[in-house]
């Protein structure tokens, strides 16, 4: 079949070019979009901590690294400056949708320097895991712009001792959220709307049918790919109600792309990374990147993060604190800040939509993953083709 044979094609590209810089690689993950279904092409993994599955889902990059909420980790101290040591984790990781891959430990946690437990500024940690012996590779989303669909996943095990996993909650959801009630539920998506994603999405808990909770991992989409580009971070529940009542709740997913340099720092290598090439595309290179980190929070409004199926050690609550830091002035700001955003988001898909549909040029996707800026585009490889373009090249030389 034509398409299996490009996929196989584009496999094979992959597996060679990652080779030389990883070892062997035998799992490349980039595959034609066609609906939540093309998640079984994906690995997928949850935390475990002290042997117990948690709601936390980890974004994979290696067979050895991984992105995880930190708000997922145990401190010892509630400025969540000091790992708690005695905890202990591991990585359950699935092939496909339910398929086991292995059960791996952590060999070091690192929460990011900038995550604030108060507001869940910079919620990400990395995640050194074992493996055994098979390298693999899955690349982070790394262009927001880029992503015309969402897709959502809940990963669960129905058994975390013998690794055996449930069928994941998936769905693909593109509303696009009320910007203004996202901000107003939560300061810090105020102030940092391009590090967040902000829905009302959720779906059973493994825990206890009756209660909802939030999807942990997004993909974002870029036709023909999908990749994984944003993890949980954090719920906003107003009337300070919990998260199984009938309250208002925002849930807010932080975008991995501002911390693939901090990651990149840690893990000493490149990142696995996909985004288009378009001359619009930016990085964000300094490690030590952080969000605006908002002085107060919202009364009256309960915030929930980390492991939501063992809720009792990582339950925020908003202080009684008015956001009072707010002049009128300031909150005109906001909201013309927010208008530019939308205007900014209909210029990008009115673009997306122009490119998607008159483009009779080879459209040009791109991997990336390197250190240094200094790259011109023209050395960074020949473009990959839509699968669907009978012009496209047979082989799909991928520079990394
Ligand atoms: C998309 O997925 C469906 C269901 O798995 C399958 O029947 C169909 O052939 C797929 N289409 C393409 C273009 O891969
Ligand atoms: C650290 O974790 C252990 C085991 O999970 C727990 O018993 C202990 O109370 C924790 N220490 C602190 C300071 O939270
Ligand atoms: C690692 O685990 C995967 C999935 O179980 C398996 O396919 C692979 O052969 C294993 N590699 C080694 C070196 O054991
Ligand atoms: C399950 O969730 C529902 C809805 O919040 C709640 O009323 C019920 O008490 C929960 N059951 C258990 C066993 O926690």
């Amino acid at each position: 079949m034509k398409l299996g044979n490009s996929l196989l094609t584009l496999a094979a590209g992959l597996s060679s070019v990652l080779a030389g810089s990883v070892g062997e690689v035998h799992y490349p993950t980039l595959f034609r979009r066609n609906g939540t279904e093309d998640l079984q092409s994906f690995k997928g993994a949850v935390l475990l901590k002290n042997g117990e599955q948690t709601s936390c889902e980890v974004a994979l990059m290696y067979s050895t690294f991984g992105f995880v909420s930190a708000a997922c980790l145990d401190y010892t101290d509630t400025s969540a400056k000091t790992l708690n040591s005695s905890t202990t984790y591991e990585v359950a990781i699935s092939s496909g949708l339910t398929s086991s891959y292995g059960r791996f430990k952590a060999s070091k946690v690192t929460p990011n320097p900038g995550y604030d437990p108060v507001s869940y500024a910079n919620n990400i940690a990395l995640v050194e895991f074992e493996s055994n012996g098979s390298e693999f590779v899955n690349y982070i989303a790394s262009w927001r712009q880029d992503w015309i669909e969402f897709y959502y996943t809940r990963r669960s095990l129905s058994n975390a001792a013998s690794s055996t996993w449930n069928s994941p909650a998936t769905t693909m959801y593109n509303a696009q959220p009320d910007l203004n009630a996202c901000a107003q539920a939560n300061s810090l998506f105020m102030y940092n709307q391009k590090d967040l994603i902000c829905n009302e999405l959720s779906t059973p808990s493994i825990m206890n049918a009756s209660c909802s909770i939030p999807y942990a991992s997004i993909y974002g989409v870029n036709d023909p790919n999908a990749a994984v580009a944003a993890l949980y971070s954090h719920s906003a529940v107003h009337n300070d109600g919990s998260l199984c009542g009938n309250e208002k709740i925002y849930n807010y997913f932080i975008v991995m792309q501002n911390y693939v340099h901090w990651a990149m720092s840690i893990m000493g290598k490149k990142a696995p990374v996909f985004h288009t090439r378009i001359p619009e595309y930016t990085e964000v290179l300094d490690p030590s990147y952080s969000m605006i980190i908002p002085k107060s929070s919202v009364e009256g409004v309960a915030v929930y993060a980390g492991d939501l199926y063992h809720l009792g050690a990582t339950i925020s609550q908003a202080s009684d604190e008015k956001d009072g830091g707010l002049s009128p002035g300031a909150i005109a700001g906001i909201i013309l800040g927010l208008l530019a955003l939308l205007a900014l988001l209909g210029y990008f898909i009115r673009k997306k939509l122009k490119e998607r549909y008159e483009s009779n040029r080879v459209r040009r996707w791109w991997f990336f993953g390197r250190f240094e800026k200094e790259e011109k585009p023209e050395d960074a490889g020949p473009p990959m083709a839509d699968p669907n373009d009978p012009q496209r090249p047979s082989t799909y030389p991928v520079q990394f």
